[in-house]
């Protein structure tokens, strides 16, 4: 493995089992987290990129399970990896807070609505030994909340979550989530239930926080326009499989796979007004339950051929750490 990678996913396989059928959510994804970059991974709706960042956590719920493939994580002293026979990821959960912190959608999932946010902080930081007492687990709380840009934070520091706005909450779980210093933040839709302009503050919260601490972010959103603003590196998903990957510029400019490409069609582009030619992509993603049998894009696809309906395409190398799974490339340059 390459120095410069800090989570590597190797070949993951998850399966759900719900009313004794079995739903096979990630089937064989691999991508590589590189240190103090961000890593977007974007898909649709249901395409498994919630399950991919709760995997890496050890937060598959009971009704999951791995059933092959491995997650090494290299940025502690010794590698940690899991693999098959660890099937929830327990290694993994040693590392949660300390090394790896996740914030959520919801900052309410991470908050707790009874006890005060300065409270919750520093509770953080006591159970992992990073404050001497409570006295000073409230004053490195207080820093923190300053840190990440939330005014009077001496005061706010004694207010619960209920008292603070949507994109302050969602300030408050970052500066939760950076408690311990982790090395890695996972980012599942940080910003999708707040106004754009709070968003915009958040993703440059982010920003700073890679460019200051060398975080390594991995942040998953269903925008193609957070990728083109944020991301290093991006991995386009879509029903539990990566089909397009590689550094954003790359992805972005030379987009090859047709579904990247429809994604990037719907962006918006700012400053163009209300009458741009968006075009949202043709039909809706299949049933996990009833899918296509070769490859999951092809009843949407406009170049899909005999060979696309029976045969699933394997992954191929495009340009350089650029990676496609498709069969017929689209190789006519950018649509930048
Ligand atoms: N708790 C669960 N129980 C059963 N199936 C689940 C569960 N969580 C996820 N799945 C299944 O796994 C697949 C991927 O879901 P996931 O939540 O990862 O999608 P997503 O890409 O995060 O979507 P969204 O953008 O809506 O958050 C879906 O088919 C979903 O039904
Ligand atoms: S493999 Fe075929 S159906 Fe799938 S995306 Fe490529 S061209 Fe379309
Ligand atoms: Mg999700």
């Amino acid at each position: 493995m390459n120095d410069d990678v800090i989570v590597s996913v190797q070949d993951l396989h998850v399966n759900f089992y719900t009313n004794q059928r079995c739903n096979k959510a990630l089937r064989g994804v691999s991508f590589d987290l590189k240190k103090g970059r961000i890593l977007c991974v974007v898909g649709e709706s249901g395409c498994s990129k919630s399950v991919t960042a709760n995997a890496i956590m050890g937060l598959l719920p009971d009704l999951s399970r791995i059933e092959s493939g491995s997650i090494t994580y290299t940025g502690a002293e010794e590698p940690v990896q899991i693999e098959k026979l660890d099937r929830k990821g327990k290694d993994f959960r040693k590392l949660r807070g300390e090394e790896i912190a996740m914030i959520f959608q919801d900052p309410m999932t991470a908050l707790n609505p009874v006890f005060t946010v300065g409270y919750q902080i520093s509770e953080m930081l006591l159970q992992h030994k990073k404050a001497k007492n409570r006295k000073d687990a409230m004053e490195q709380s207080v820093e923190l909340l300053r840190s990440m840009g939330i005014s009077l934070p001496e005061q706010r520091v004694n207010e619960y979550p209920h008292q603070f706005s949507g994109g302050m909450r969602q300030r408050a779980m970052i500066a939760m989530a950076m408690a311990c210093k982790p090395k890695v933040l996972i980012a599942d839709e940080p910003t999708t239930a707040l106004d754009v302009t709070i968003q915009a503050q958040i993703f440059e919260l982010m920003l700073e926080l890679k460019n200051t601490r060398d975080m390594s972010i991995l942040l998953i959103t269903h925008d193609m326009g957070v990728v083109a603003e944020l991301a290093d590196d991006v991995a386009v998903m879509y029903m539990g499989n990566i089909v397009e990957s590689g550094p954003a510029d790359q992805v972005l400019t030379n987009p090859q796979h047709p579904y990247t490409r429809a994604l990037i069609a719907s962006i918006p582009v700012l400053g163009r007004g209300h009458n741009q030619d968006l075009q949202p992509i043709r039909g809706s993603t299949p049933d996990p339950f009833d899918r296509p049998k070769g490859c999951q894009f092809c009843p949407r696809c406009d170049y899909a051929t005999e060979q696309c309906q029976t045969q699933m395409p394997e992954e191929a190398t495009v340009g350089p750490r650029h990676m496609c799974r498709c069969f017929h490339p689209i190789q006519e340059g950018g649509v930048f």
